[in-house]
C-alpha cells in the first residue's frame, strides 16, 4: 500500500529582519515531503533553521516565500481563522521547555486543545485526556499541579496535551533539550511508541538516541536541507 503524503514543502524561505537592520536568510530554499507514518529526526548545528522550520510545518510562522500543503491542503490559501483550525485540529506540538499552564492541573492541561476543537464534543473530553494520561503513564498524576511533577513528567503530559486531539502530525523541537539521560530516554520511546501506533512524528533534536531511532533524518545547515542516506 502506496502511504499518503502528509507535508509537502517546496521552496520555502524565511528572512528575518534583525535589530541592527541586518536580514537573515533563516531558510534559503527548503523542499521535501514527508508520508503519513515516517519518523523523521531533524539534526543540524543551532541558528541552523531548524525551529524556524518546525514553527512553520506547525502553523506558528508564515515562511517569506515558498509553498506548504499539509495534509493535502495548501496553508498559503487559508485565512488566519482557517489555519489556526487546520492547527488544533491536525498538529500536535512539543516544546523544549514543556509549556504547560502552571494554574492548571494536568488533567485540565491535556483537556485545553479539546476545548478549541470543534469535533470532539464537551462530554468526552475528561475521559479522551484520562486516556491519553493513561497512555503516558501519568494517570495518577492527573489532578497535580505541574510544578509538583519531574521535567520529565512534565514532558509526557505536553506530549498527552499534543495527541488528544489525534493530530496527523506531531512535531516535537529538541523534547529532550531540557531532560537527563534517564528522562530523555523514557521521551524517545514514548515517540517511538506513538510512531509505532501509527501517528507521523517530526522531531528536532541533537540527541542521536533520538536521531537513531528515527525512520529517516534530514539535516538543516545554513537554511538548507541534506537528506543523510
Ligand atoms: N525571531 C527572529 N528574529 C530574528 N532572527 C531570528 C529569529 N528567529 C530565528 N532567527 C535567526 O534565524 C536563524 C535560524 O534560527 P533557528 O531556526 O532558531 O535555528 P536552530 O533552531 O537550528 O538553532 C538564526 O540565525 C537565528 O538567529
Ligand atoms: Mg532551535
Amino acid at each position: 500500500m502506496e502511504s499518503r503524503t502528509v507535508i509537502e514543502v517546496e521552496n520555502l524561505t524565511k528572512d528575518f529582519h534583525s535589530e541592527s537592520g541586518d536580514i537573515v536568510h533563516a531558510l534559503s530554499g527548503v523542499s521535501f515531503s514527508v508520508k503519513e507514518g515516517e519518523f523523521l529526526a531533524v539534526e543540524g548545528p543551532s541558528g541552523g533553521g531548524k525551529s524556524t522550520l518546525l514553527a512553520i510545518l506547525g502553523l506558528l510562522d508564515k515562511p517569506s516565500s515558498g509553498t506548504y500543503r499539509l495534509s493535502g491542503i495548501s496553508v498559503n490559501e487559508l485565512s488566519f481563522s482557517q489555519q489556526a483550525q487546520l492547527r488544533n485540529e491536525a498538529i500536535g506540538f512539543v516544546f523544549q521547555s514543556f509549556n504547560l499552564i502552571g494554574h492548571l492541573n494536568v488533567l485540565k492541561n491535556v483537556i485545553v486543545p479539546l476545548e478549541y476543537s470543534r469535533q470532539i464534543p464537551k462530554k468526552h473530553h475528561v475521559q479522551l485526556a484520562f486516556s491519553m494520561l493513561e497512555e503516558v503513564g501519568l494517570a495518577d498524576r492527573a489532578e497535580h499541579m505541574p510544578h509538583q511533577l519531574s521535567g520529565g513528567q512534565q514532558q509526557r503530559v505536553a506530549i498527552a496535551r499534543a495527541l488528544v486531539t489525534s493530530p496527523a502530525v506531531l512535531l516535537a523541537d529538541e523534547p529532550t533539550g531540557n531532560l537527563d539521560s534517564r528522562n530523555a530516554d523514557a521521551i524517545v520511546n514514548l515517540l517511538g511508541r506513538i510512531n509505532e501506533a501509527g501517528s507521523t512524528v517530526i522531531v528536532v533534536t541533537h540527541d542521536q538516541s533520538v536521531a537513531s531511532s528515527a525512520s529517516r533524518r534530514l539535516q538543516i545547515r545554513d537554511g538548507l536541507v541534506w537528506e543523510n542516506a
